[in-house]
Order: C-alpha cells, then sequence, then structure tokens
C-alpha cells in the first residue's frame, strides 16, 4: 500500500514539472523503493559514516603511502608502473568538461571516463607524493565536470552513473576529506556544482536497481554515492514527506540489496554451494566483472567499520573460486537451473557455462581485491584465486592497457588493495571519522595527520 502510494506522489511531481538541473531527460524514479527493516550492518545516524570511507580509508591510504615511501613491496614495485601511466600525470589534459552524455546506443562518454581516471588516479598521487600538482589537477577536473554536466542519457545511464561516477567520487572522497577540497559552487543557500550533481544525477539514477552484475554496479555505487553525502535517509525525497522520505534510507537500502536482492545481491549473483555466477552460462567477461563490482560494495561497507565479505560463509571468495577455477580451463559443476533474473534480454538460460571469453589473461581485473582480502588479510585458503592472480601478473599485473582509460575497474590491484599479511587493520577511529583534521576554509584537511 505504501508503495502504491509512492509512486502515485512521484507521478505528482513529474507533473508539476518541478525538476532540478540534472534531471532533464533522465529516466524518472519510479519506484517502488521499498521500505528497509533491521539489516546487518545499518546505520541509524548520519554521525555513523567514516570518512574518507569509500574504497579508501585514512589508514589504508596510509599503507599505500608508507609502502611506497618505505621502499616495500608489492607497493614500491606496483607504483612504478602507476605514477608513470598518463591519467597519473599532474600535466593530463582534460577532455571535457561536456554537459550531455550518452552511454547506450548514442555512447559518447570516454572524455569523461579518461577525466574521472586521472582524477581518482591524481588524488592517490597526491596523496602519496604531496605534491600541489597533484592536488590541482584532480580537483579542476571534478569541479569542471561537477559545474557543467548536467545530464547523462541513453539505456546504459546507469552503468555510467555506477562505473565512472563510482571512481569519480572516490577522487571527491579523498579530495575532500585527506585533501581539504572545498567545492567550487558550494555554498549555503543552495550550492552547485559536484554534490549537487552526485546527489540528483547519480545517486537518484542508482536507485533503481537492475540485474545480476548490472545490479551490483549500482548497489557498490549507491553505497559510495550515501557515504559521500552522508545520506543514511534518502533526503532527496524529502519534498514529498518526512514520513516517507524516513523510510527511504539509501545507504542502509543499497546494504539491504547486497544482502537481499534476490536479483542482484550477493545471493542473486552466487549460487550458496557452489559458487557457480548468475552469468557463468553467458559470458565470462560479465560472470567476472561482477566479482569485481561485489569485492567493491564490501569494500566500501569494510571501510564503514562492517564485514560483509564474509557473509554466506564467504560466499565471494567461493565464487572467486568457481570462476577463476573454470576461467583457468577446467570444468565446474554446473546447474542450469542457476541464471540470473531476466536472462531472457540476454539469449538465457543457459544450458552450460559458457566459453565466451574464457581465460584469465584478458579478463577484467578482479583478482587482486579479493585475494588481498582474503587470502593474505584473513588467512583463508584459495588456490583458484590465488593461481588466477598469478596468471593474471605473469602477463602484466593489474594495469590498463596504456591510454586506455576505463573505469570498469580500478586496477593497479597490488597498489590499491595488497596487505602486508594476516591481520584486523581495524581503522583508528580517532583518525578517519570526521578526520583528525579540518574540513572547511582554513581547514587542514586529513592528510598524513597520524
Ligand atoms: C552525446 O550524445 C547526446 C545525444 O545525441 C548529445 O546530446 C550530447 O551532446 C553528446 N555529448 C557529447 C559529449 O558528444
Ligand atoms: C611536482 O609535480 C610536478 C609535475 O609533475 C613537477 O614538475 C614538480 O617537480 C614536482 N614537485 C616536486 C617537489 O617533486
Ligand atoms: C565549466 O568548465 C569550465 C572549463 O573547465 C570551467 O571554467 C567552469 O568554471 C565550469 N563551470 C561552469 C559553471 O561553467
Ligand atoms: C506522508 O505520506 C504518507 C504516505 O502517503 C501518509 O500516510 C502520511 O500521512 C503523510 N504524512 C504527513 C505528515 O503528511
Ligand atoms: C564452495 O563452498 C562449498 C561448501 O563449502 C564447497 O563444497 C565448494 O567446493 C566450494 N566451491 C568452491 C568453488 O570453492
Ligand atoms: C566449451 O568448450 C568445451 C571444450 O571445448 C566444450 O566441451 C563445451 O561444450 C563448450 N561449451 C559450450 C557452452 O559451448
Ligand atoms: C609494468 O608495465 C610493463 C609494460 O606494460 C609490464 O611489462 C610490467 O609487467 C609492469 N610491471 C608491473 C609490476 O606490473
Ligand atoms: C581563512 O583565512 C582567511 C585569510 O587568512 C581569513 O580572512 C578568513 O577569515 C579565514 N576563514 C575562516 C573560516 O577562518
Amino acid at each position: 500500500m505504501k508503495g502504491l502510494i509512492f509512486i502515485a506522489l512521484l507521478g505528482c511531481f513529474v507533473q508539476t514539472g518541478f525538476a532540478t538541473g540534472g534531471l532533464n531527460g533522465l529516466p524518472i524514479l519510479n519506484g517502488p523503493i521499498n521500505p528497509v527493516g533491521n539489516i546487518f550492518g545499518a546505520k541509524s545516524r548520519v554521525g555513523q559514516f567514516i570518512h574518507p570511507g569509500l574504497w579508501h580509508t585514512h589508514d589504508d591510504l596510509e599503507r599505500i603511502r608508507l609502502g611506497v615511501t618505505n621502499g616495500l613491496d608489492p607497493w614500491k614495485t606496483a607504483f612504478v608502473n602507476f605514477s608513470t601511466d598518463s591519467f597519473s600525470q599532474a600535466s593530463y589534459e582534460m577532455q571535457g568538461p561536456t554537459t550531455i552524455l550518452c552511454r547506450g546506443p548514442c555512447s559518447n562518454y570516454s572524455s569523461f571516463t579518461n577525466d574521472v581516471r586521472a582524477a581518482y588516479q591524481n588524488a592517490l598521487m597526491w596523496y602519496i607524493t604531496g605534491n600541489q600538482s597533484h592536488w590541482d589537477r584532480s580537483t579542476t577536473i571534478l569541479d569542471a565536470w561537477g559545474s557543467n554536466l548536467t545530464d547523462i542519457i541513453g539505456t546504459d545511464t546507469s552503468l555510467l552513473v555506477g562505473l565512472e561516477g563510482d571512481m569519480f567520487v572516490n577522487a571527491a572522497e579523498i579530495m575532500r576529506w585527506e585533501g581539504n577540497w572545498v567545492e567550487q559552487g558550494a555554498h549555503a543557500s543552495g550550492g552547485s556544482g559536484f554534490s549537487n550533481q552526485l546527489y540528483w544525477l547519480f545517486a537518484r539514477q542508482s536507485i533503481i536497481i537492475g540485474q545480476a552484475n548490472y545490479g551490483m554496479i549500482s548497489i557498490k555505487a549507491l553505497l559510495s554515492f550515501a557515504v559521500y553525502l552522508d545520506d543514511v535517509s534518502m533526503v532527496s525525497l524529502s519534498f514529498i514527506n518526512e514520513t516517507v522520505s524516513a523510510k527511504i534510507k539509501k545507504y542502509n537500502y543499497a546494504l539491504n540489496a547486497y544482502q537481499n536482492d534476490l536479483c542482484a545481491g550477493l545471493f542473486g549473483n552466487y549460487e550458496s554451494e557452489t559458487g557457480q555466477g548468475a552469468e557463468t552460462g553467458r559470458d565470462q567477461g560479465h560472470a567476472l566483472a561482477g566479482l569485481g563490482w561485489t569485492a567493491l560494495a564490501a569494500r566500501v561497507v569494510q571501510s564503514q567499520g562492517v564485514d560483509i565479505y564474509s557473509l554466506g560463509d564467504n560466499l565471494l571468495l567461493n565464487a572467486s573460486e568457481y570462476s577463476a577455477n573454470y576461467n583457468l580451463g577446467n570444468d565446474v559443476p554446473y546447474d542450469p537451473k542457476f541464471y540470473r533474473c531476466e536472462a531472457i534480454l540476454i539469449n538465457g538460460p543457459w544450458s552450460a557455462p559458457s566459453n565466451i571469453s574464457r581465460g584469465i589473461a584478458q579478463g577484467p581485473a578482479v583478482w587482486d581485491i579479493i585475494y588481498y582480502q582474503y587470502v593474505i588479510k584473513r588467512g583463508l585458503d584459495a588456490p583458484w584465486t590465488t593461481k588466477a592472480k598469478q596468471a593474471y601478473d605473469a602477463s602484466g599485473g593489474e594495469q590498463h592497457v596504456t591510454g586506455s582509460s576505463s573505469a570498469d575497474q580500478p586496477s593497479w590491484g597490488d597498489l590499491l588493495w595488497s596487505y602486508p599479511g594476516k591481520g584486523d587493520f581495524i581503522n583508528d577511529n580517532e583518525r578517519t571519522i570526521w578526520g583528525g583534521g579540518k574540513i572547511g576554509a582554513n581547514g587542514t584537511g586529513n592528510y598524513n595527520s597520524a
């Protein structure tokens, strides 16, 4: 009943045309958004968010920086290629901004993909080296796109938002909380710029969670957006009325979807007993990429102090083992009754694992985040994932092809995700919750305050 009322109210909203910049031409939020009950890891108030707290906490960034500056591996070696990559240069020439991007049949978003990667890699370069020129490059890209891009159109809008958008907000989180960046256009009487764009154009677009790997992209991005925006509740809907909006908790909504969405969540994507992927019969590119997105979702939640990597008896690791094994050329058990929702849209369901794009070397860069989390940090046995990482490393490691910027996976896994050995690596909340530094005019940020 509540859901129906909610849809009707949104209908009113659409008809009155009470739209804010960035909504033109976008698919309209069309619910229903189910109220989320008590779920594992839920937050109950804004002050519980940890910053920086998307893919990297302060302690994570320090681990990277200290690894590089103290000449420790794998950080030191990984940094060689990372720091010479074109997207890591302060001299990177911005390709945007533009006002409208399309992903779908009319795809024309590569300038954004490139600039997003440059913003993210320059944010990391700044953190690691402390060189101001990288601070400038990252933040000018954030501000330029943040204040110029007003629309994203096309049938795959939610992919652009969930892939490029997520990497972009990860750059922003580092620059804001560590770098004391205050975005262009921020002011008390209703700002404009990056966070307004994030709120209207990115976050709202991810609410409609699709299926399988596609749905997991929205879930992992929503988690990042919600943390950046400190969005326990979906305040963007507060124009409807507080009773309704209080039921819609964006962070909790995404966390719930990860745990309970039967099409897009962990258990919809991976078979509980065998780890078979819901897209194993489709092609290996999608089957593997989904592992990376599931791991990134869990990474954000880990940054927020909650472990969902271990859900389902380490189901993600089990899923990684299954796909690694198959892509290393071995036979795996296959249940044709376990497949993704709406499989018919993509010529499914399937009677056997697909051979399309099968293999490790050319596949998406998903192994490091899983390997370091489970095998190194937790000391768990994962022979196939370990072999997959080794095979990937043998063909050049997790780095994107020079000059190619895809935001599908972050790449650079040895630099970004490694741990020195087994341990809890709990964030020191004195330094991570609301920073050890000051944000805002004349603040110092959190950089190296440890
Ligand atoms: C992308 O395509 C859309 C639709 O044709 C168009 O409105 C937009 O201006 C294009 N953007 C770029 C950067 O080419
Ligand atoms: C900072 O980076 C810029 C651009 O790469 C470089 O020219 C400059 O020498 C660097 N500064 C220091 C102190 O390393
Ligand atoms: C748009 O991008 C340009 C070029 O980077 C920048 O100078 C400008 O401040 C941005 N914002 C607006 C609102 O034009
Ligand atoms: C808010 O909307 C809900 C659902 O339509 C309704 O039950 C409730 O009475 C409204 N609350 C207020 C304060 O208007
Ligand atoms: C997944 O876990 C189940 C139960 O522990 C086990 O039987 C199965 O072999 C595992 N699958 C893989 C691929 O590791
Ligand atoms: C995949 O390749 C193997 C080995 O060539 C073959 O046995 C199997 O039938 C192929 N699977 C599909 C779905 O074509
Ligand atoms: C660095 O890049 C080169 C050229 O692509 C590659 O051969 C090498 O394996 C890379 N090194 C590492 C540590 O990834
Ligand atoms: C920041 O510093 C400037 C220049 O020293 C000063 O004018 C301004 O009042 C300071 N702002 C705040 C919020 O302290």
